[in-house]
């Protein structure tokens, strides 16, 4: 295993993938949505009864009780529009729970997009995740219900960096994580998610290899394959917060307790950690063992949504949350079903060839 770092300087600085100001949203979302009457609130809390009865261990009834109407009307508007819900792991458990359809991590929402036949897709996730349903399914309406749920890791590279790599290891393939703009996955030859990235690297068949944003997903796959791995300097703001300091902690003061983490965290906290595998490979480690206890070292909510499943297992949580994944609320799920809107679009030009390398891994994957 090799590890390099391209040595090639960002085009510009990474900067936050946008940000419009939050009262904006919460006005427009008081606008639309004045309240519900109290006889729909009651029929929502009586109809939501089994749905409750699943996630009563993490969600308090009277927090239940704002989230059933909002949850009630989602519901009915999904049948009368053909929508479907895409929920990735990190949605809060009323959302995961209570709307999604389609639950799971980059690589099976992706996977789970080409394959539905309803006219509306609403991502509940990042942007870059909308923007991969709407590669996958060019003829469909894709939704998000807040266009500015970025991703640190997307916002680190442009198509010009990605040039600029390629000129300076020419014929060397490159593969993009996931976590990119389509325009950056039009640059590339294969993408990969953390749940395929060791395969996707190994199917090209190539000594050395571009891996690019995300420097610590890079570091870890380098510890797996023969593929000499070469490294863009992206990283996700909420796993590079985590440290192995803070988990030999967990481990002192928590004996026997299991430390599963994901690949973007820095390679201290991998090297403490019991599993290491994207979001869905963490929650079948902790369906398949039911350890006594663990920590989830990723994302806060994934923790609740698996607590649901796996009653036996005590959660230590380290709260980090993604605030990208945060802007989506049950509120603006509605308000997007209602208004039809953000709909998620694409440059035809770039989404022919972003699509390419969807595909390509997409079939690998198969
Ligand atoms: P997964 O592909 O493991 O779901 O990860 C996506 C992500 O954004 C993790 O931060
Ligand atoms: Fe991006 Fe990190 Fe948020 Fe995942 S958790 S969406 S990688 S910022």
């Amino acid at each position: 295993m090799t590890f390099v770092d391209s040595g090639i300087q960002p085009t510009r600085r990474p900067k936050r993938e946008n940000a419009s100001p939050a009262p904006t949203a919460r006005a427009q979302t008081a606008l639309s949505h004045p309240g519900f009457d109290a006889a729909f609130i009651r029929e929502a809390i009586r109809e939501l009864k089994p749905v409750y009865a699943r996630v009563e261990r993490v969600i308090p009834p009277l927090e239940w009780a704002a989230h059933a109407p909002y949850i009630k009307a989602i519901r009915d508007l999904k049948r009368e529009r053909n929508a479907v819900i895409l929920a990735h792991n990190y949605m809060t458990p009323e959302i995961f729970h209570g709307v999604g359809d389609i639950l799971g991590d980059s690589l099976q929402l992706a996977k789970e997009a080409s394959k539905t036949d309803a006219d509306v897709i609403v991502q509940c996730g990042v942007h870059f995740m909308a923007e991969t349903s709407k590669l996958l399914n060019p003829d469909k309406t894709v939704l998000i219900p807040d266009p500015d749920a970025g991703c640190s890791l997307a916002a680190s590279v442009t198509p010009e960096d990605v040039r600029a790599l390629r000129a300076a290891y020419p014929g060397v393939p490159v593969v993009t994580y996931v976590n990119t703009s389509a325009a950056v996955k039009a640059e590339c030859d294969i993408c990969c998610t953390s749940a395929n990235a060791v395969k996707v690297v190994e199917s090209l068949g190539a000594p050395r290899v571009l891996l690019i944003p995300d420097e610590y997903l890079a570091r870890y796959v380098a510890t797996q394959t023969k593929v000499e791995v070469i490294a863009w300097k992206g990283r996700c703001e909420v796993h590079e917060r985590f440290t192995g300091e803070q988990l030999r902690r967990y481990r002192d003061s928590e004996p026997g307790i299991k430390i599963i983490a994901h690949p973007e965290c820095p390679p201290d906290v991998i090297e403490e950690a019991d599993y290491t595998g994207s979001t869905n490979g963490m929650i079948k480690w902790v369906k398949d063992h039911q350890p006594g206890r663990v920590v989830l070292v990723t994302e806060c909510s994934m923790a609740d949504n698996v607590a649901v499943e796996a009653p036996k297992t005590e959660f230590t949580r380290p709260c980090n949350l993604c605030p990208y994944m945060k802007r989506i609320s049950l509120p603006k799920i509605l308000d997007s079903l209602v208004f039809m809107k953000e709909e998620v679009k694409v440059d035809p030009e770039i989404a022919a060839r972003a699509r390419v390398a969807v595909e390509r891994m997409v079939n690998l994957a198969a």
